[in-house]
């Protein structure tokens, strides 16, 4: 049933809308009101609570999914967390210690880079974690132990539910790690709410996909796209920038919005269309002044706001105005990516090119 595209034109637009279903099936039996439970860390989580560093590694989205998680992991586990693009890794070799744990996220398990990367780090002596989805893949097989995100078969080139159920997973893993930690307890009983009702959050701002096709038809004819974020939504600005220029065959770049008036703010004219997500956060204030500096140079903004907060982000009437649902600020990211996911597709589809199989590029990546 997974592998036929139902009433949908293409797979990308199906795995799309069956996020709610996919975060269900990615959290089912793994919440309880107390914490988590995550059979598949059981026997490491003392090992991973010792570590000296938390490295995430992976490519492209999945990639992207461990920069989202990124925040909330150093926040709830007080571990250090760096990043680690596969290919840079093993281009530089980089250090990593036995004291260490190297979290690998791929959605196919089976991505070259990544599987280097891994034996890489076993000769290294680190605790190597997998979060995949695909059970019985290599990433799998080879990890120390792992979990498996349990999206369902993800068809479409262009990664999507996937993409939310990582972060999920990730999400649960820093609630299993930080488990004996009394004084964010609270925290984390309200993101473990928070992700409860995530699924029908999600239901909600899938009603924006009208909404979505309109902003791409505006869209069409630009050559380039700029999404800028900062904080939790950094990720959400990469991996926006990655969907649209990987179906949607248009140049664009996700920013991080604090560096902004370090050479980007150079590009910024009337034509150039840039997101900026702004959604409830503690950086919302700094975002605020990043459309206030934007707008004075006449940029052509798209402004991501939580719901009700129009007046709050203060557009000028030429802006238009995306609207989410407000979630829990370290899990906002599932939901701010889905309109920008809406849009690369309808984008794709209005240029005319193919959705499910974007030119030059395959699902799972087997070859360095
Ligand atoms: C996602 O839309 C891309 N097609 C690509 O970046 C992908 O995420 C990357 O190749 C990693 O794949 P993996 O998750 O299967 O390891």
């Amino acid at each position: 049933e997974q592998i036929k595209k139902g009433s949908y034109d293409h797979f990308m637009q199906k795995e799309i809308h069956e996020q709610p279903h996919s975060l269900t099936t990615t959290m089912r039996g793994r919440l309880k009101d107390s914490g988590v439970v995550l059979g598949g860390l059981k026997e490491h989580l003392k090992t991973l609570r010792r570590s000296r560093r938390v490295i995430f590694i992976g490519c492209g989205t999945s990639y992207n999914a461990a920069l989202a998680a990124r925040p909330f992991v150093e926040e709830l586990t007080g571990i250090p967390v760096t990043m680690e693009v596969a290919s840079d890794l093993l281009d530089r070799q980089g250090p990593i210690y036995r004291e260490e744990t190297a979290v690998f996220v791929s959605q196919s398990g089976e991505t070259a880079d990544t599987l280097l990367a891994l034996e890489y780090a076993l000769e290294k002596g680190a605790l190597c974690v997998g979060v995949t989805n695909t059970v019985g893949s290599t990433l799998s097989r080879k990890t120390h132990c792992g979990i498996h995100i349990n999206a369902g078969c993800e068809i479409g080139v262009a990664s999507t539910k996937a993409y939310t159920s990582q972060i999920v997973v990730m999400a649960m893993i820093a609630l299993a790690i930080g488990s004996d930690q009394l004084s964010t307890q609270p925290r984390r009983e309200s993101i473990i709410t928070g992700l409860s009702s995530l699924p029908s959050h999600v239901s909600e701002v899938l009603k924006l996909d009208a909404e979505m096709k309109e902003l791409a038809s505006s869209l069409i004819d630009s050559e380039s796209l700029l999404v800028f974020g900062r904080g939790y939504n950094y990720a959400t600005a990469l991996e926006g920038a990655l969907k649209v220029k990987e179906v949607a065959l248009m140049h664009s770049e996700g920013m991080l919005a604090g560096e902004m008036k370090h050479g980007p703010l150079a590009l910024v004219d009337e034509n150039l269309p840039i997101i900026v997500i702004a959604t409830r956060d503690s950086c919302f204030s700094k975002q605020k002044s990043v459309i206030q500096q934007l707008l004075s140079r006449k940029g052509r903004l798209i402004i991501m706001c939580s719901e009700g907060d129009i007046s709050a982000v203060g557009p000028s009437a030429s802006c238009r105005v995306i609207q989410v649902p407000e979630v829990a600020d370290c899990l906002q990211p599932v939901i701010n990516i889905i309109p920008l996911q809406l849009l690369a597709y309808h984008l794709t589809v209005l240029r005319g090119f193919d959705v499910d199989q974007p030119r030059n590029l395959a699902k799972s990546v087997t070859t360095q």
